[in-house]
């Protein structure tokens, strides 16, 4: 090709490029996120005032506001005026009606009469009252997908379509820290999975409660493409990225048993040793038969020889996840 052709092609994509772009702009929100709050709230004539403006004459948030200007999301700062990016009215909805007369005049006297607060709070947005879905796009408006990963698959994924709100599992003003931290999860978790607790009190449990491992370490709550909100693709993934000696691939399989680790194992609790969802020898009888061995002289069986085994078939097969190793007759059986 020579220089010319080239450049030609090239205007034509960047050409073609904006015009794209173009395209994009024109398919942006109908109104602007500032006026959708306006609507929430049923005002229309509420203006944005800013914080300061909203707390100064009253000091009955200066808990809250210390507490979220010391968090990573009150921390931000926007790049042209250096003031906050998330400010009360990101969330509350624009406050100019709320604070309307107040002074620290009116404060005062109202204290002296027992009268709690002169913000006419309810001009801002009914946080509480929303439908879950609208009290989440108070939050998506900033966290889209793209801004917090994480959210990728919110919309599509169980909690999101079950009503179940980010202000469930992030209480904004408890405290500077927005995120759940790792330690406090499950109990956070509990409060609607309560069935999941009971397996964690069973004699045999992974250690979530001892604080050794997180709900998080596999599921991610925002949503996933995978059933039970999965981290991984599957369950098998989910379990070997710590139990990798259990991966394989090995010589001799278990059958595609090992696939899934739910054919024998239960994720969170179990009343049986090493997490089983049955105990020995139940497990392996749902799909084996019991058996006895032949004696190695070939000669009369003696009394033990002759027993059906009904203990714990993985004393002799103790290789139950994959073995490499034969066993004597040469078979692939998990002896060793
Ligand atoms: C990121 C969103 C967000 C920001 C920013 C925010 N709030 Fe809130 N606020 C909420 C939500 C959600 C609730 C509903 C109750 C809850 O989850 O704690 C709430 C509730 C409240 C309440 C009622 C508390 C209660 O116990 O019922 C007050 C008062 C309040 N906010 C004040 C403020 C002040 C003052 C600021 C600014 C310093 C602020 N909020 C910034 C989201 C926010
Ligand atoms: C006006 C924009 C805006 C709104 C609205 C907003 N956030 Fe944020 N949020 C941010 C920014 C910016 C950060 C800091 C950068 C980051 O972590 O993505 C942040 C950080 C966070 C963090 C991480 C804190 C940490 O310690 O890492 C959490 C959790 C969070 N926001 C939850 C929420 C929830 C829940 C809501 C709705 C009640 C909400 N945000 C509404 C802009 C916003
Ligand atoms: C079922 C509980 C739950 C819900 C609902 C939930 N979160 Fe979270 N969120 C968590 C937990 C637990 C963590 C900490 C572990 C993690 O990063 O997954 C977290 C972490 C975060 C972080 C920090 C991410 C990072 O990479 O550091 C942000 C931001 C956040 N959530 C925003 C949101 C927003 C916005 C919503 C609503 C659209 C939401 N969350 C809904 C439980 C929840
Ligand atoms: C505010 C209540 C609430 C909180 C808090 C909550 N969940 Fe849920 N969760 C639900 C609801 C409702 C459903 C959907 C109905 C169901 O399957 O029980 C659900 C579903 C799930 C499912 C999927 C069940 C399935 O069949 O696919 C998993 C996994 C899950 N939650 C894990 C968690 C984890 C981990 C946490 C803590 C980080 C958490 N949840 C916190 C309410 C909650
Ligand atoms: C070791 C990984 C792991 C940990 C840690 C874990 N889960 Fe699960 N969870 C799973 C797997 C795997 C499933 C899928 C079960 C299935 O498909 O039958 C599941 C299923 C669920 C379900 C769906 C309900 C059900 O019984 O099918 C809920 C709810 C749930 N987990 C909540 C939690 C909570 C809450 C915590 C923390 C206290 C937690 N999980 C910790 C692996 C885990
Ligand atoms: C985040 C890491 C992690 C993941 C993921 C994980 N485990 Fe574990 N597992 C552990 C730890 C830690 C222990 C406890 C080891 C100990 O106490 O010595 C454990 C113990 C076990 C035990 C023995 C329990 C007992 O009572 O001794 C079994 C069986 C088990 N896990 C199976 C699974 C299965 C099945 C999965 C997938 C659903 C899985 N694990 C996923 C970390 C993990
Ligand atoms: C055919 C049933 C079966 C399947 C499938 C299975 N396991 Fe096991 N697993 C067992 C039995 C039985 C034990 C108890 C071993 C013993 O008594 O020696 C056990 C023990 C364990 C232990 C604790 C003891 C040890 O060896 O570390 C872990 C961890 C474990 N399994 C992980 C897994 C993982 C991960 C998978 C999926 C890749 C899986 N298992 C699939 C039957 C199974
Ligand atoms: C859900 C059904 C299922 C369970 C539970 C199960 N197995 Fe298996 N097992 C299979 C399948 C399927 C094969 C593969 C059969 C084949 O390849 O011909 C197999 C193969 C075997 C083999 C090799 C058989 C041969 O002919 O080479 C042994 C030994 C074995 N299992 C022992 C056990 C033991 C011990 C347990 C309990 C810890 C157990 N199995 C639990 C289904 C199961
Ligand atoms: C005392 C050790 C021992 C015990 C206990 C034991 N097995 Fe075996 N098993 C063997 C030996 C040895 C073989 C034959 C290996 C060979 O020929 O390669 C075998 C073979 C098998 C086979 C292959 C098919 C067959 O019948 O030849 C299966 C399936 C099997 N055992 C399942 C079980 C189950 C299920 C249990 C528990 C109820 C169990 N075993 C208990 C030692 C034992």
């Amino acid at each position: 090709m020579n220089r010319a052709r080239v450049i030609g092609v090239l205007s034509i994509l960047i050409i073609v490029i904006i015009a794209g772009c173009v395209e994009l702009k024109r398919s942006s929100p109908i109104i602007p996120a500032k006026e959708y709050e306006r609507m929430i709230a049923g005002r229309l004539d509420a203006e944005y005032v800013g914080t300061e403006t909203c707390l100064s004459a009253c000091h009955e948030h200066d808990d809250i506001r210390a507490a979220f200007d010391s968090s990573t999301m009150g921390a931000q700062l926007k790049r042209d005026s250096g003031l906050p990016l998330v400010d009360c009215e990101s969330c509350h909805g624009p406050g100019s009606l709320a604070i309307k007369g107040i002074t620290k005049e009116l404060v005062e006297e109202n204290r002296k009469k027992g009268i709690k607060t002169a913000c006419n709070y309810k001009t801002l947005i009914d946080i509480n009252n929303l439908p879950a879905p609208a009290k989440s796009l108070i939050c998506l408006k900033c966290h889209t997908g793209n801004a917090t990963f994480n959210l990728h698959e919110w919309n599509a994924g169980v909690h999101a379509v079950n009503d179940v709100s980010c202000s469930d599992c992030h209480r904004i003003h408890q405290g500077p820290d927005l995120k759940v931290r790792p330690k406090e999860t499950a109990q956070m978790c509990f409060k609607c999975h309560e069935d999941i607790k009971a397996y964690y009190n069973m004699p045999s449990h992974h250690p979530v409660k001892e604080g050794k491992m997180f709900c998080t370490d596999c599921h991610d709550p925002h949503g996933t493409t995978t059933e039970s909100l999965l981290r991984k693709a599957t369950v098998r993934e989910t379990c070997t990225q710590c139990h990798g000696e259990k991966e394989g691939p090995f010589l001799y399989e278990h059958g595609d048993l090992t696939e899934n680790c739910l054919s024998c194992h239960m994720p969170h609790g179990s009343p049986n040793n090493n997490l089983l969802s049955l105990r020995e020898p139940f497990l392996c009888l749902q799909c084996h038969d019991s058996h006895r061995i032949n004696t190695s002289t070939g000669g009369e069986l003696t009394l033990d020889e002759k027993r059906y085994f009904f203990g714990r078939c993985t004393d002799c097969h103790s290789q139950i996840h994959g073995t490499d190793l034969p066993s004597t007759t040469g078979k692939g059986r998990f002896i060793q």
